[in-house]
């Protein structure tokens, strides 16, 4: 049965496995929005450091993302390694999760939509007609993101990416809190061998096996 009104796409996996352009992508051909659900964690995260506060201490993360502004998305300062450690630790409180619940559910609850994140097909939209796990090994996801990073002009060392990243997703895959895993019914995408076009494909192949946009 495939569902016509309001589609959900769910795209989960661990960090730079390349589910934003992926997410991106799905969404324009298929006429859905987007949300990068990351940038919630990341708003969050921020403000935090902004007041000088600990990302790690429940209470002060809790108030961050209660009082979060769709505007606080667009900021300019949400990627960078502070960014990355900041929204990691608020990711990992059950406080912070519960208050970021609900805007996701919105986002997605009247036009349909493509989100991507760690617990989108799991816990945010467990019935979405689609769900895609989307990995890549742990040294070809650095690489990737360190050439992204060197194409900004950013300097990093590919060793130093690589262990950020290994920390992020251990941490992200610990926590007791909706853990970094791939749904029971999700599509698993290891794009390792795959270039970007090759595995838009393969996930709109599988996408579209799922749903009907008419
Ligand atoms: O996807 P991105 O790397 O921008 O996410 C930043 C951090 O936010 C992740 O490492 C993770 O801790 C957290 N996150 C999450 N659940 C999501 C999206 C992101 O816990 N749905």
């Amino acid at each position: 049965m495939k569902p016509i009104v309001a589609p959900i796409v769910a795209i989960d996996g661990p960090a730079a496995a390349g589910k934003g352009t992926l997410a991106r992508r799905l969404a324009a051909t298929l006429g859905l929005p987007y949300l990068d659900t990351g940038l919630l964690y990341r708003a969050v995260g921020v403000r935090v450091l902004e007041a000088n506060g600990d990302p790690s201490e429940p209470a002060t993360a809790e108030a961050a993302a209660l009082s979060l502004q769709p505007r606080d998305l667009d900021r300019s300062d949400l990627r960078g390694p502070g960014a990355d450690a900041a929204a990691a630790s608020v990711a990992s409180i059950p406080g912070v999760r519960i208050a970021l619940l609900a805007f996701q559910r919105d986002f997605g609850a009247r036009d349909g939509a493509v989100l991507d994140g760690r617990d989108i097909g799991t816990v945010i939209f467990p019935d979405a007609a689609a769900k895609l796990f989307v990995t890549a090994g742990l040294s070809e996801r650095a690489r990737r993101r360190w050439l992204e990073l060197r194409a900004k002009g950013t300097g990093a060392d590919i060793a130093t990416v690589e262990e950020d990243i290994r920390q992020r997703d251990a941490k992200d895959a610990a926590r007791a809190a909706a853990p970094l895993k791939a749904a029971a019914d999700a599509f698993l995408l290891d794009t390792s061998a795959m270039d970007a076009d090759t595995a838009y494909q393969a996930a709109l192949t599988f996408v579209r096996s799922r749903i009907d946009t008419g």
